[in-house]
């Protein structure tokens, strides 16, 4: 039976009705819709809207529908949405009394209830999610202090830096990311039951005690608002898009650092792929995968903000639409960073071709400028000095370290034996000691304050 066919003098046509249902998919919020209602229908109890028998079998009657559905005993089948189907099912069960489970509500604050009641327990999961990944990247981080790559800027070979500092700074952005989950959840813990269909209620209800009881921070100030409001579901959508734009970044490094050319990862065996054809091929499908997914995510973030454009107040059907979205978005990025997490526990670090690669093509031409800059030339003349060096080099092809004291003298008379000292990679990567910076002390440091401000998110 429909909510609403009452006014109605014809059946609603089948393709309409497929059209315009959402049980299909609203079905996930069965848990949260029952949650609400038995909140909703203790408060009327509580209110004396209800007597305290009705409320009591209402709560029963819903109790037993949450357990039947659990147990696999209820298939949620066979009407518009998932409030008629448990509206339905109760007064089936327990005949008129629950038909009274409605009083003082609308589908519409109950959705946008239902709807923040999931939201704040999916950022939950996704943040949960997230933090395994960052403990994937910490391991890496503190198994390789005192490993040096290369750092790139422009994918040139930029400075030598601690393997550290690598796997900290995608640490750092998923901790940004788990601080973001956690406002999320804080837009979506305000409660709109109470704004009835539009206008609020004439009945005596309670809403703190219905927030109380379902555990929100606040209730809503205004019922236009309540109904209406989705930003909640963008700001979620918008946080799993940047989890998304962390993981596709930390991909195209997984990608990059595993072809031959580069040869700084393996992963192994147990997350690549072949090919059907070439049989030398070793793939990496996980990360490529992630790296496609994003735009998914991306693409759920930018249909709702279109969708939710130029609705006039208050609620629109067009809100229906903000569900989909939301459980793909939440699905990829638990698939995403669950499989990532685990992928990173099989991949192999190739220390010694990544020292090699970090001790090559100049990386330390930095510190000769920096070197001559101590040494009171003003910093811009010394970036040409060693500029020049740079060019001395790739003529005769060779590299700083082929150079010997007096060779340096040639170019400036500051140089000194501690020169031939300074041009080597790993002295070079331990010299920047900085707070952040990329020596393996610093980096050490770094790691131990992501895993304190871990501890507090
Ligand atoms: N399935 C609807 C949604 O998700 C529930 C609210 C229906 N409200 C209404 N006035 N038709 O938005």
């Amino acid at each position: 039976m429909k909510l609403w066919e009452g006014r109605f003098d014809q059946p609603t046509a089948p393709d309409a009705d497929a059209f315009n249902e959402s049980l299909s998919f609203d079905k996930a919020l069965y848990r949260c819709d029952i949650t609400a209602s038995i909140a909703h229908a203790t408060m009327l109890g509580a209110c004396g809207i209800l007597s305290k028998e009705e409320s009591d079998k209402i709560v029963a009657g819903l109790k037993s529908i949450l357990s039947d559905i659990e147990e696999k005993k209820l298939a949620i089948e066979g009407y518009e949405d998932i409030h008629s189907f448990v509206e339905n099912h109760l007064v089936k069960r327990i005949g008129d009394t629950g038909k009274k489970l409605h009083t003082a509500r609308s589908r519409n604050d109950q959705v946008a209830t239902d709807f923040r009641l999931y939201v704040r327990e999916s950022a939950l999961r996704v943040k949960e999610t997230v933090r395994s990944l960052i403990k994937a990247l910490l391991a890496l981080s503190e198994a390789h202090y005192d490993d040096i790559m290369p750092g790139y800027t422009h994918l040139r070979k930029a400075q030598p830096i601690s393997v550290s500092q690598f796997f900290n700074a995608y640490a750092e952005m998923f901790l940004r990311d788990m601080d973001r989950l956690n406002h999320t959840y804080r837009s979506a813990n305000v409660m709109p039951l109470g704004s009835g269909a539009l206008a609020g209620t004439s009945y005596p209800i309670d809403r703190n005690l219905t927030k109380e009881l379902l555990g929100f921070d606040s209730v809503t100030n205004c019922s236009l608002d309540g109904v209406s409001d989705r930003d909640f579901v963008a700001e979620y959508l918008f946080s799993c898009s940047l989890i998304m734009a962390h993981l596709s970044r930390l991909a195209e490094d997984t990608i990059l650092y595993t072809t031959e050319e580069f040869g700084f990862f393996e992963i192994s065996d147990a997350y690549s792929t072949g090919s059907s054809i070439m049989p030398q091929k070793k793939n990496p499908d996980i990360p490529e995968l992630v790296r496609g997914k994003t735009g998914r995510v991306y693409g759920h973030l930018m249909g709702l903000l279109t969708a939710i454009k130029g609705i006039p107040l208050a609620y629109n059907k067009d809100l229906q639409e903000d569900k989909e979205c939301l459980f793909d978005a939440e699905e990829t990025v638990l698939k995403c960073v669950g499989i990532y997490a685990e992928m990173l526990g099989h991949v192999t670090l190739k220390t010694e071709r990544m020292e090699e690669a970090a001790g090559s093509e100049f990386t330390t031409a930095t510190d000769i400028a920096d070197y001559l800059a101590k040494k009171g030339l003003p910093f811009r003349t010394a970036h040409a000095v060693t500029g020049k060096i740079v060019r001395h080099c790739i003529e005769k092809g060779i590299t700083f370290s082929d150079l010997s004291v007096e060779a340096y003298k040639e170019f400036s008379p500051i140089f000194e034996e501690d020169i031939l000292s300074v041009v080597d990679a790993r002295n070079s990567a331990a010299s920047r000691t900085c707070a952040g910076g990329s020596s393996p002390s610093s980096a050490r440091q770094s790691l131990a304050s992501i895993l304190e401000r871990l501890k507090s998110l």
